[in-house]
C-alpha cells in the first residue's frame, strides 16, 4: 500500500484545466443538500445555506437541517442497518472502503476537490492534499490496518484448548462530528468506525456541508449499504443533546473545538446511567503549535517552513504554527526575510490558481481572528511587523499577519486564534533552555510543535524536554502537514484524545473485543 500520489497542477497542464472545469461547473449554480437518512433523501423544510467565504454573496448550496424526528429515525435505521451491516465478513467492508478511495482519487476527484475549494476557501493544492490524497489515504491505510488487527489471536493455546479474540464492533451507534477545514477528516470520522462493523450517524459542520456530502455520495456509491452512514447535517446543540440521551449511543469521534469537546464529554458524563456501555470518547480538539529555532538552525529553511506551517490555508489548520521563538542572534535576518515572504503572498479567489492565500471560513472566525489582530495593535508589548490588514467587503479575507512581541505570555501567544496569524517571540540566545520550559508552559495544547536546529545535542535535549508538547513532533521541519501511513496524528493534553488517525489504535476505539476460551 502506497499513498495516493499529489497531482502538481502545472498551469496549462491537463489536471490543472479539469479542475478548473470542475470549480466552474460546481460554482455555476446553487447545489441543494439533503439529509441521508436509511440511504433515502430526507426533506425537512427546515433550510440553511453554505455560502462561499470568498464571495460571500454566492450561495454555494442549500441544505436541511435534521431535526428531531429525523434524528430519531437516522438513530432507529443505523441499528437495524448495523445487524446484517457487522454479520458482513470484514473483506466485504473493507472492498467497499477501498472502492470509495478509488472514485475519490479518479472519477470524483475534481468535483469533490472543487467543493472544498469554492466551499472552504482553499487552494489547488490544499484541496489536493485534503480531499484528492489524505481523505484517499485514511480509506486505504485504515483497510490495511484492519487486516492487521483481526489477524492478532492469543499466543498462548493450553492442552485441549482453543482460545481466540472475537473483535466485536461496538453495542450501539457511533455519533461523527466533523470540522469544516478538513474533507478527509469528516470522511475518516465517518468512515473508521463503519469499517470496523459500526454504524454512523455523521453530523457535517454548517462551513462543510458540501463537500462532506458529495464525499459520502462516493462512499455510497462504493457500496455503504443504506443506514450504515446517516447523513444528518443540522444544528448541533440540538441534535448532540438528543443523541446524547439515547441508549445506544456507544461512541463520540469527535474533531472541533477545545470547549465544544469538553461540554460533549460533561454532558456524557450526566447521561452515564442513561447508556448501555461506557461510551468511547474520541476526540481531536485544539492547538496552540510551535516552532523553536535554535541558534544552530538554518534560517532560509526555518523561515520557508514557518510561512508555510502557519499561512497555507490560512492558517485554520489544528496543526497550524502560530507561535515562534527565535535567538536574538538569527532574528535581523529571520525577520527580514520572514517579512518579506509575507508580505510577497499572494491572496485571493481561489479560482485563481496562482493565490496562495484565500478566504477564512466565515464572519464569526473573521470577527474573531481579526480582533484578536487589534488586540495585537494596541497592546504596548506587541507590534504587528507584516500583515494586519483585512477586508470582508467581498469574502473574508485578511492578510498573514506577524505580531512580534517582548511578553512571551501575551494572549496571541497562548490562545488558540486558528486563523493565519503568527506570533514571535525573540529570546536571548543564552536563554534557550528557559525557551525551553517557556514553550512548554504557556499553553493548555499539546498538539504539534517543531525544532529548528543543526546542532544535534540541541535537537535531542529540546524533543525530551518537550516530550507532552506534541502529539507530533518534528525536527527542521513545518508542524503541519502530517501524511497518513507515515506521521499518524493527533496530540494530547488540551488537544484531544491522541488515539492517532491514521493508525491500527483508532480502530481498536471502535471494538469491543471478545475474548473465547473452548474447551477440546
Ligand atoms: N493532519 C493535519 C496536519 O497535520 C491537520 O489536521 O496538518
Amino acid at each position: 500500500i502506497a499513498n495516493e500520489p499529489t497531482l502538481n497542477y502545472p498551469p496549462g497542464s491537463r489536471e490543472q484545466e479539469e479542475l478548473m472545469a470542475a470549480v466552474e461547473e460546481l460554482g455555476s449554480k446553487t447545489h441543494h443538500v439533503p439529509l441521508i437518512i436509511n440511504g433515502k433523501e430526507v426533506r425537512t423544510g427546515n433550510v440553511s445555506e453554505q455560502r462561499n467565504p470568498g464571495q460571500k454573496s454566492q450561495v454555494l448550496c442549500t441544505y436541511e437541517n435534521a431535526g428531531p424526528a429525523e434524528i430519531e429515525q437516522a438513530i432507529e435505521g443505523s441499528l437495524i442497518a448495523k445487524s446484517k451491516w457487522e454479520a458482513m465478513p470484514i473483506y466485504d467492508r473493507q472492498a467497499i472502503f477501498l472502492r470509495a478511495a478509488d472514485l475519490l482519487a479518479g472519477k470524483h476527484r475534481y468535483k469533490v476537490m472543487a467543493s472544498a475549494m469554492l466551499g472552504q476557501g482553499k487552494n489547488i493544492w490544499q484541496a489536493e492534499i485534503d480531499a484528492a490524497t489524505e481523505a484517499v489515504d485514511f480509506l486505504r491505510f485504515n483497510v490495511k490496518y484492519a487486516d492487521e488487527i483481526y489477524k492478532v489471536q492469543p499466543p498462548c493455546n493450553a492442552k485441549n484448548q482453543w482460545n481466540r479474540v472475537e473483535y466485536r464492533p461496538l453495542e450501539g451507534f457511533v455519533y461523527a462530528v466533523s470540522p469544516f477545514n478538513f474533507t478527509a477528516i469528516g470522511v475518516n470520522l465517518a468512515a473508521a468506525p463503519a469499517l470496523m462493523g459500526n454504524a454512523v450517524l455523521w453530523k457535517p459542520s454548517n462551513g462543510a456541508v458540501l463537500s462532506n456530502y458529495l464525499a459520502n455520495e462516493v462512499m455510497r456509491e462504493a457500496g455503504v449499504p443504506d443506514g450504515v452512514i446517516q447523513f444528518v447535517p443540522g444544528d448541533a446543540v440540538e441534535m448532540t443533546k438528543q443523541v446524547f440521551a439515547h441508549p445506544e449511543f456507544a461512541s463520540l469521534h469527535f474533531t472541533g473545538s477545545t470547549h465544544v469537546f469538553k461540554q460533549m464529554w460533561k454532558q456524557i458524563a450526566q447521561n452515564i446511567d442513561v447508556y448501555k456501555s461506557y461510551p468511547r470518547i474520541v476526540g481531536e480538539t485544539g492547538g496552540k503549535n510551535y516552532h523553536l529555532v535554535h541558534p544552530s538552525a538554518d534560517v532560509a529553511s526555518a523561515v520557508n517552513n514557518t510561512i508555510r506551517g502557519a499561512f497555507e490555508f490560512q492558517g485554520q489548520k489544528c496543526s497550524a504554527c502560530s507561535r515562534l521563538y527565535v535567538p536574538e542572534s538569527l532574528w535581523p535576518a529571520f525577520r527580514e526575510q520572514l517579512v518579506r515572504g509575507v508580505e510577497s503572498i499572494k491572496q485571493g479567489p481561489v479560482s485563481d490558481p496562482t493565490n496562495f492565500m484565500g478566504p477564512v471560513i466565515n464572519q464569526a472566525a473573521f470577527d474573531k481572528i481579526t480582533n484578536y489582530i487589534e488586540y495585537a495593535r494596541n497592546d504596548e508589548h506587541c507590534e504587528i511587523i507584516a500583515g494586519g490588514k483585512y477586508s470582508d467587503a467581498e469574502g473574508f479575507y485578511i492578510r498573514p499577519t506577524v505580531i512580534e512581541t517582548r511578553d512571551p505570555l501575551t494572549k496571541t501567544m497562548k490562545e488558540e486564534i486558528f486563523g493565519p496569524v503568527l506570533t514571535a517571540y525573540v529570546y536571548p540566545d543564552a536563554d534557550f533552555d528557559k525557551t525551553i520550559d517557556l514553550v512548554g508552559a504557556t499553553t493548555p495544547y499539546g498538539l504539534t510543535g517543531a525544532i529548528f536546529a543543526q546542532d544535534r545535542q540541541a535537537v535531542a535535549h529540546a524533543s525530551a524536554r518537550l516530550l507532552h508538547t506534541a502529539g507530533n513532533f518534528y525536527v527542521n521541519d513545518k508542524c503541519t502537514g502530517a501524511v497518513v501511513g507515515q506521521q499518524p496524528f493527533g496530540g494530547s493534553r488540551a488537544s484531544g484524545t491522541n488515539d492517532k488517525p491514521g493508525s491500527a489504535n483508532l480502530l481498536h476505539r471502535f471494538l469491543s473485543p471478545r475474548s473465547v476460551k473452548e474447551t477440546m
